[in-house]
């Protein structure tokens, strides 16, 4: 009879161990995912996003120029664009950025005829790298950019007086950003209905 009684008391011990570490591993997974990709403040200066290369990449540009007269850069870079998980993953669903949105714009310089390369261009050293931010509560516009020097781990929003405001605010596809330009998110706004139809050129 006692043996029958500690064997069943195990069981139970086992049972509610199991059940404990069950919990406490959903907690740790739901608890670590959303915080992990979240726009970092001190104060006012937003923290580098050290692990953006691990983000949803959404496209590429090469040599892009935005007026007639304005430089060119030549040889021309590369800039490589990459949005956190969790705004993206909002995006696919509303077709809009959610606050706490993070975009990087990579810029790469590039190369053409070196080791087996004939023909066609390939990505170099970082040229520069900037960030826009969106949390309503923090900037007046809902919106912020930044600009990361090199080496750099936390940057002050630039001015809201700059180009950069306009420019994003008048041409970009979705919400100041260059959603026209990003093929796979362009599908996606136009059949939610927040594509702008004619983004000034
Ligand atoms: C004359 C227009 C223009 C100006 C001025 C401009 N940008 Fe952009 N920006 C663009 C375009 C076009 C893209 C899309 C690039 C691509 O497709 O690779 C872009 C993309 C970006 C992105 C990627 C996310 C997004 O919003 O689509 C960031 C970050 C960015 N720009 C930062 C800046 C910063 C910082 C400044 C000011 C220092 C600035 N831009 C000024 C046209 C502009």
């Amino acid at each position: 009879m006692a043996s029958l009684l500690w064997n069943l008391a195990g069981r139970l011990a086992l049972i509610s161990l199991c059940f404990l570490l069950t919990i406490a591993s959903i907690w740790a997974e739901t608890d670590a995912s959303p915080a992990a990709d979240l726009p970092q403040f001190n104060s006012n200066r937003l923290m580098k996003p050290e692990n953006y290369r691990e983000w949803i990449w959404l496209s590429s540009g090469l040599g892009m120029t935005y007026s007639q007269e304005g430089p060119t850069s030549d040889p021309p870079q590369f800039d490589n664009v990459f949005v956190n998980p969790s705004a993206y993953r909002a995006f696919q669903k509303t077709g809009r950025w959610p606050d706490q949105t993070v975009l990087v714009l990579e810029v790469r310089n590039s190369a053409g005829k070196q080791s087996i390369n004939k023909g066609g261009r390939f990505q170099q050293s970082l040229a520069a790298l900037e960030v826009h931010v969106k949390d309503a509560r923090r900037f007046p516009g809902a919106w912020a950019f930044y600009s990361f020097s090199s080496g750099g781990t936390s940057a002050a929003p630039i001015p809201a007086g700059a180009s950069c405001y306009s420019c994003h605010a008048q041409s970009g596809a979705v919400d100041t950003t260059f959603v026209q330009f990003y093929p796979t998110l362009a599908q996606i706004a136009r059949q939610k209905g927040t594509f702008k139809t004619s983004p000034e050129p």
